[in-house]
């Protein structure tokens, strides 16, 4: 028998069906509450608010589980590459080499950015953040694609989709040799999807560009780890975004601004900082574990805690491992990656941590691995949004063709009671 919830409220009975997802997590289906009540529910931060039902990501924080369509990370991250798990994640199975095939020339098919655009990130100070200028570029290129937006059609949004997948890496490029002043470059068709990446970042303009293994595979799992993670800040303000029918890039361009925060995705940037002020201290980790733990020092310890994550975040252990194996085979010796095991050794063993449960996130030794490949510290953000895009996009497209209602949520007021105005030289 299906469950229910019952609320009791001034003398009144409510029932709420209760739904069951495909791993038996459960939800009280809430929708007609205030139309049969007249209350709404408070939830700040949403701890506890379901957004939607979606088939895409499955996580469960407790047991550090992360699938991406029923595949579990691991083995994506061991077995698939980058542009395979974007078609699975945004279409819902993995691609038979034929369609791998058509996915790949559809997208460099689309890999043209118009000059044009150049004038736009010739106006940004090389001061610039880059999430800032990734941000203004991609809402810019609706100009440029204005039909982009017309998404009334599987065919024309699957035309949008290869477009934002084409474009949005030699963004990143441009990016990135913009802050370095190197000229401004285009892929090349004949190479891999995250090869082509690789080139367009690293390509110097005096010399040939030549095919690096290991820095490409250590991308190729970078940008999969990053690829989706459900409802997160950045991802639901892509769909909060897209379920006015703003296009799919001006969402993307919103889910950047949210990804850019410290809190989220500018995470891996304020890590490497921290690890880097750490060793310019002295290597005092006890010094830096104290401050994380006095609660009248602002001070956090980056790259720990994760809102759902009460558990290893699974793309952590991931990510050391690779850490580990791309400074060896690299032949790196970072003096930061031993603060950094330093750092984790000690918060796993620490009460304050073990007892609110934090462990290192994804973030946490992401940007010593970017380092080890040459990216600036700025960049680190950039790359989690490069990587993030097939997870916005497939998130985008499954709220767009469920015909999801705009997202609104309510609030409770607690200001001041209706009052009359009083002229200026009364006040
Ligand atoms: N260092 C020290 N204390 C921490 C940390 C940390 N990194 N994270 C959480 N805490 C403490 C809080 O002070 C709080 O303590 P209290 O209960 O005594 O008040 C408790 O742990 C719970 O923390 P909240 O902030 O309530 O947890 P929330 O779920 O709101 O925040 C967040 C999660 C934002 C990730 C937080 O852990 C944090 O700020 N971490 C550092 C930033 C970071 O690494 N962000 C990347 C997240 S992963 C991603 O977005 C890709």
């Amino acid at each position: 028998m299906a469950k229910t919830a019952t609320l009791n409220f001034d003398g009144n009975t409510y029932e709420f069906p209760v739904i069951k997802g495909t791993e038996n997590e459960l939800a009280i289906d809430i929708k007609t509450l205030r139309s049969s009540s007249g209350i709404v529910t408070i939830d700040p931060g949403f701890k506890n608010t379901g957004s939607c039902e979606s088939a895409i990501t499955f996580l469960d924080g407790e047991k550090g589980i992360l699938r991406y369509r029923g595949y579990s990370i691991e083995e994506l991250a061991e077995k698939a590459d980058f542009l395979e798990v974007a078609y699975l994640l945004i279409f819902g199975e993995l691609p038979n080499q034929e369609q791998l095939t058509s996915f790949h020339n559809d997208i460099k098919e689309e890999s043209q950015v118009d000059e044009e655009m150049k004038k736009i990130l010739d106006g940004f100070p090389k001061s610039a953040h880059p999430m800032g200028v990734l941000s203004s570029l991609t809402s810019a290129l609706v100009a440029f694609n204005p039909t982009s937006v017309d998404v009334s059609s599987e065919k024309a949004m699957y035309h949008s989709i290869v477009r934002i997948l084409a474009k949005f890496p030699v963004l990143v490029a441009w990016t990135l040799r913009k802050k370095k002043g190197l000229p401004l470059d285009y892929g090349d068709d004949t190479l891999g999807y995250v090869e082509n990446i690789h080139k367009m970042m690293f390509k110097k303009p005096n010399q040939e560009y030549k095919k690096d293994t290991i820095a490409i595979d250590a991308l190729d799992k970078l940008l999969i780890l990053h690829a989706d993670h459900e409802q997160n800040c950045s991802t639901s303000t892509v769909r909060i975004v897209g379920s006015s029918h703003a296009g799919l890039f001006a969402s993307l361009s919103a889910g950047i601004s949210a990804l850019w925060g410290p809190l989220h995705g500018g995470a891996n940037q304020a890590v490497l900082e921290m690890l880097e002020a750490i060793e310019a201290d002295g290597g005092d980790t006890k010094k830096y574990m104290a401050k994380a733990k006095d609660k009248e020092d602002p001070f956090r310890l980056m790259g720990f805690g994760h809102r759902v994550y009460k558990n290893f975040d699974p793309r952590a252990k991931i990510i050391k491992k690779s850490a580990d194996e791309v400074l060896g085979s690299l032949g790196i010796e970072d003096p930061i990656l031993d603060i950094a095991k330093g750092l984790e050794k000690e918060a796993l063993e620490d009460e304050y941590f073990v007892k609110r449960k934090l462990y290192p996130n994804v973030d946490f030794y992401s940007g010593i691995i970017y380092r080890a490949l040459g990216i600036p510290t700025e960049m680190f953000t950039v790359m989690f949004a490069l990587g993030r895009l097939p997870g916005w996009i497939a998130q985008w497209r499954e709220m767009r063709l469920k015909g999801e209602p705009i997202g609104r949520p309510r609030q409770v007021y607690i200001g001041e009671n209706l009052r009359s105005f009083v002229e200026v030289d009364k006040r």
